[in-house]
């Protein structure tokens, strides 16, 4: 592999879950990451504000982002109602998100895996119509906070119902990042049975501290899109304990350490997420953002 596709989903997945995060400040790391040279950027979601008040005004965000040309901007939608308001906001890119483990999806989307899937069908009819790509994210790949193992047959299952269903891109999410390398692998290699490893993407939280690891395992299958979020911040609302994502500091360092090419300015990305984390009142969890600014 001499390139890699990298899914930026800080202003998402890494703000959905911080208390007190302002519009603004969720406007101003989308344009931060504009300049980083990513091309992907989840910027947030069109969900219940009542569920996930840190994503509510999602059109407000995306009238009041600076979009710069090359870059896609997308955001969840897990409904007919949060799709009509994504394309109203002028959105990019979608994604339906379901899951693996029946207890995950009950608690974050209020239905289960079955009625989820048939909840995308009107979604994936209108995106088509309107020419707007859809993603589909597995949740609880690696395990489940309140089922613990997941049967990788399962995955594979909801998987390839999505890839069937239109999306072009299935994101396979470790949810609470418990996952280990030889585990990693036998499920994108399950996966991939089913659906093909160019359309397979990572999404590896980093609680156990094994998402790079894991993702390296799975780089090895052949798979070349992963998710990742500045600063390493993140964590779901509905998967307690779950933490932040891998850092996309540390996997753009890795990768292109390794000689893969990912377009990313490395110090514009570190500032980026030193910016927010400013902003938020922590620190970078990312190392590499950390030994960068020791420097
Ligand atoms: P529900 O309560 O079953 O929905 O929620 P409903 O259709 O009965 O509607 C209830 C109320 O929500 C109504 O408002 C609707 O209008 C409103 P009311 O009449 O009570 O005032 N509503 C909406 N408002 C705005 N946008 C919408 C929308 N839909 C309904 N799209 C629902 C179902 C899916 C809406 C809810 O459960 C929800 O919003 N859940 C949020 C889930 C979420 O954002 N989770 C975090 C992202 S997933 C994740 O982090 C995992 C991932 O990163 C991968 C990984 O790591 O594994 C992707
Ligand atoms: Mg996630």
């Amino acid at each position: 592999m001499t390139q890699a596709k990298i899914v930026e989903v800080g202003p998402r997945d890494g703000l959905q879950n911080e208390a007190g995060v302002t519009l603004e400040q969720r406007i101003q790391l989308v344009d931060a990451l504009s300049e980083t040279g990513l091309k992907e950027i989840e910027a947030g979601s069109f969900v219940s504000p009542r569920w996930v008040p840190q994503m509510a005004d999602a059109d407000r965000l995306f009238a009041r982002i600076q979009r710069k040309a090359g870059v896609r901007y997308s955001a969840l939608t897990p409904n007919l109602k949060g799709l009509e308001s994504a394309l109203a906001a002028g959105v990019d890119g979608v994604a339906v998100f379901g899951a693996a483990s029946e207890s995950f999806s009950q608690r974050n989307i209020n239905c289960s895996v079955a009625e989820s899937l048939e909840r995308f069908q009107p979604v994936m009819a209108a995106a088509r119509d309107a020419d707007v790509p859809v993603r589909g994210y597995v949740s609880c790949v690696l395990g489940c906070p309140y089922e613990g193992e997941i049967p990788v047959a399962r995955v594979a299952e909801v998987a390839q119902t999505l890839y069937q269903m239109g999306c072009y891109e299935i994101s396979l999410g470790d949810t609470i990042g418990v996952g280990t390398p030889a585990k990693a692998r036998a499920m994108v290699m399950a996966v991939a049975e089913r659906v093909p490893i160019s359309a397979l993407a990572l999404h590896f939280h980093d609680t156990y501290g094994q998402a790079l690891a894991n993702l390296l395992a799975c780089l090895e299958l052949g798979v070349t899109t992963f998710d990742s979020a500045v600063a390493g911040l993140g964590g779901c609302p509905y998967a307690a304990g779950a933490s932040g994502n891998l850092a996309t500091e540390d996997l753009v360092y890795m990768l292109e350490g390794m000689g893969v090419e990912t377009g990313v300015n490395l110090d514009a990305l570190v500032r980026a997420g030193e910016q927010i984390c400013h902003g938020l009142n922590k620190s970078p969890t990312s190392r590499v953002a950390q030994a960068w600014l020791a420097k």
